[in-house]
C-alpha cells in the first residue's frame, strides 16, 4: 500500500517538498526531466528574480510561467541547483542524461553551492547502471572511436537514434558497465577524445536526496 496514486505523485511529492531547500529569491539553478517538470510549476512561489536553465525545455517551461531565464554568463554562482536523477546511491553519486541534458545539467550544477536532488523511490539503486545505460554525450565525428573505447572497458555501446542535444551532439547508452568506482568511471569516460562528458555525476554528487517512498518523503544525505 502506498502514500501515492503512482510514479507521478511521488514525483509531484518530491518537488513539493524540495521547496524548503531552495532560496527564497535569487537566481536558481534548474535541472530537465518530468521530476523538476512539477518543480518548476511550483517555481512561482519562491518569487525567484531568474533562473539558469540546464535545458531548451525548461527554458521554455520557466518562460511559459514568467521566470527570466538568465544567461550562466551573467552570474558569478548560484545557491543552489535542483533536478532528478536516472539513477542515485547511498552516497549521492548519479547517473543522469536520459533525457540527452546531462552537459548544460553537469554545467549549471558546478557553479551551484548545493545540489539537491529530487527523485522517486524507484531511483535509489544499490548499485549504479544495473539497470539503467550510462549516456554520454559525443561529438558527432567521434561516435564510434569512442564507442570502439568504451568496449575496451567493458560497456556495450548503443546509439541513440534520431536524438541531437542542445549542444548539437549525438547520445551513446552504455549498458552492462559495473560501476563500481563511479568517481574514477568518470574520470576515465571523459578523458576519452570526443566525449564532452559522461552522465556519471560523483565529481560534483547531490548535497541531498529528496526521495517519494510509499511511505512519505525521504531526505538522504550521503553515508
Ligand atoms: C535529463 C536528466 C533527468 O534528470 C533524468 O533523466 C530524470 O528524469 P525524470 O525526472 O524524467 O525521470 O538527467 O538529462
Amino acid at each position: 500500500m502506498s502514500l501515492y496514486a503512482n510514479q507521478d505523485a511521488k514525483k509531484q511529492a518530491a518537488a513539493q517538498a524540495a521547496l524548503k531547500h531552495l532560496p527564497q529569491g535569487g537566481i536558481l539553478g534548474v535541472g530537465t526531466g518530468s521530476t523538476v517538470n512539477f518543480l518548476i510549476d511550483l517555481l512561482p512561489q519562491l518569487e525567484l528574480t531568474g533562473a539558469v536553465a540546464s535545458s531548451q525545455a525548461t527554458a521554455e517551461r520557466l518562460e511559459k510561467l514568467g521566470i527570466e531565464v538568465v544567461d550562466m554568463n551573467q552570474v558569478g554562482g548560484l545557491d543552489a541547483y535542483v533536478d532528478g536523477a536516472d539513477e542515485i546511491d547511498r552516497h549521492l553519486n548519479m547517473i543522469k542524461g536520459g533525457g540527452a541534458a546531462l552537459t548544460r545539467e553537469k554545467i549549471v550544477a558546478s557553479i551551484a553551492k548545493k545540489f539537491v536532488c529530487i527523485v522517486d523511490d524507484s531511483k535509489w539503486v544499490g548499485q549504479l547502471g544495473h539497470d539503467f545505460p550510462l549516456p554520454i554525450e559525443v561529438i558527432p565525428m567521434a561516435r564510434s572511436a569512442v564507442a570502439r573505447k568504451i568496449v575496451t572497458l567493458g560497456g556495450d555501446p548503443a546509439y541513440r537514434e534520431g536524438v541531437v542535444t542542445d549542444n548539437g551532439n549525438v547520445i551513446i547508452d552504455v549498458h552492462n558497465l559495473n560501476i563500481l568506482d563511479p568517481l574514477e568511471l568518470e574520470r576515465t569516460i571523459n578523458d576519452i577524445p570526443g566525449v564532452v562528458t559522461n552522465g556519471i555525476f560523483a565529481l560534483n554528487k547531490a548535497d541531498i536526496a529528496v526521495v517519494a517512498t510509499d511511505h512519505g518523503i525521504e531526505e538522504r544525505f550521503a553515508e
